[in-house]
């Protein structure tokens, strides 16, 4: 790939891994993975976790490592969501899998790697039928599937794969990669901003990628082109923690009119979300030191305000709970301190 092709590209996509080693913060399954390739027992896999995790990089970036140069003919890559009938599926991993390899050699492997992407997109019938080929076809290929809930997966799927779990990527192995990017792309951040960007991030490599790469653009030209902490914010659509501390401080401080006129005003100039107020507070909450009982009785309230909200109730009802919610659980607390 020349250089000038790939400046073109999302971030996303020209940080890809290219290999294993480039794969951050999920050292324990390319490990054993790594293990299962030099032991010529490759198993079907099944790559299982929240977006962003890197489980199709891995999956390619260990193809390339097996085929080398052989990758096209050797990997067929199938999006089940793409195209959510069986047949289609079918015939092209019948075409696939019974066309005999040309290419192998020495000490490429002896079968060719079927990658499924998005399979917990796929219907439950097409996921029926999916293990019959399976089998059918384990004699000279295996496969890869790659889902982000495996309990939208059929059992009896599930149980012909060795599975691995993505969690979500450490804080420390992001920074790791977005230093890297931060370097390579001549981006201006500065520390407090970049130490958000990962924490909002939560996990999510694509999402720091992609918010990284959407403020670098904001800030291309113009004088001043460092990156704060308010445009990291902005650019994810999350609110700011001064302002829910704002709100949280109005609540435990002020008459019951003042707290609810705040977040109000909060919630208009701002376009701050109750939802995502109540998240902060929980957030913040969760850093004080109380009493058991109370911090159960928010948590209970709250957790039930939020469900009313996701039901469409009224918002300024719920505004009002999560006030009285919140005033009550402190009712009995002496001045709040943080842990
Ligand atoms: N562990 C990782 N190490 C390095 N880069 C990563 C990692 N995970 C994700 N990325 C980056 O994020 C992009 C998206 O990752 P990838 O497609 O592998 O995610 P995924 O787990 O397959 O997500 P989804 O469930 O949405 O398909 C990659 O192109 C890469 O730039
Ligand atoms: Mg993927």
């Amino acid at each position: 790939m020349s250089g000038n092709y790939k400046d073109n590209l999302p971030w996303v996509e020209k940080y890809r891994p290219d290999n294993l080693e480039e794969v951050y913060g999920q050292g324990d399954i390319v490990n054993t993975v790594r293990k299962f390739v030099e032991s010529g027992k490759l198993p079907h896999l099944l790559f299982y976790g929240p977006p962003g995790t890197g489980k199709t990089s891995t999956i390619v970036a260990l193809a390339k490592e097996i085929y080398g140069p052989n990758y096209r003919n050797m990997v067929l890559e199938l999006n089940a969501s793409d195209d959510r009938g069986i047949d289609v599926v079918r015939n092209q991993i019948k075409s696939f899998a019974s066309t005999r390899q040309i290419f192998t050699s020495g000490s490429a492997p002896h079968f060719k790697l079927i990658i499924l992407d998005e399979a917990d997109a796929m219907t439950s019938v097409a996921q029926n039928s999916l293990r019959r080929i399976i089998e059918k076809y384990t004699k000279n290929t295996r496969f890869c599937i790659l889902a982000n809930y495996s309990h939208k997966l059929n059992p009896a799927l599930i149980s012909r794969c060795t599975r691995f779990r993505f969690h979500p990527i450490d804080e420390e192995s992001i920074r790791s990669r977005i230093d890297n990017v931060v370097i390579k792309e001549h981006v201006n951040i500065t520390p407090e901003a970049l130490n958000a960007l990962l924490h909002l991030s939560q996990g999510d490599m694509r999402r720091s990628l992609n918010v990284l790469q959407a403020c670098k653009a904001a800030t291309d030209g113009d004088d001043d082109d460092s990156i704060d902490v308010d445009m990291i914010y902005n650019c994810i659509g999350a609110p700011h923690p001064q302002d829910i501390e704002a709100c949280l401080d109005s609540i435990l401080q002020d008459d019951w009119t003042t707290a609810y006129l705040t977040l109000n005003r909060y919630k208009t100039t701002k376009g701050l979300a109750l939802i995502d107020l109540i998240a902060g507070f929980i957030e913040i909450l969760s850093r004080y030191e109380l009493k058991p009982q109370n911090r159960v009785h928010y948590l209970k309230g709250l957790s039930d305000i939020e469900y009313g909200i996701s039901k469409g109730g009224n918002d300024k009802i719920q505004s009002s709970a999560i006030i009285a919610v919140i005033k009550q659980a402190m009712e009995h607390e002496q001045q709040p301190t943080t842990k």
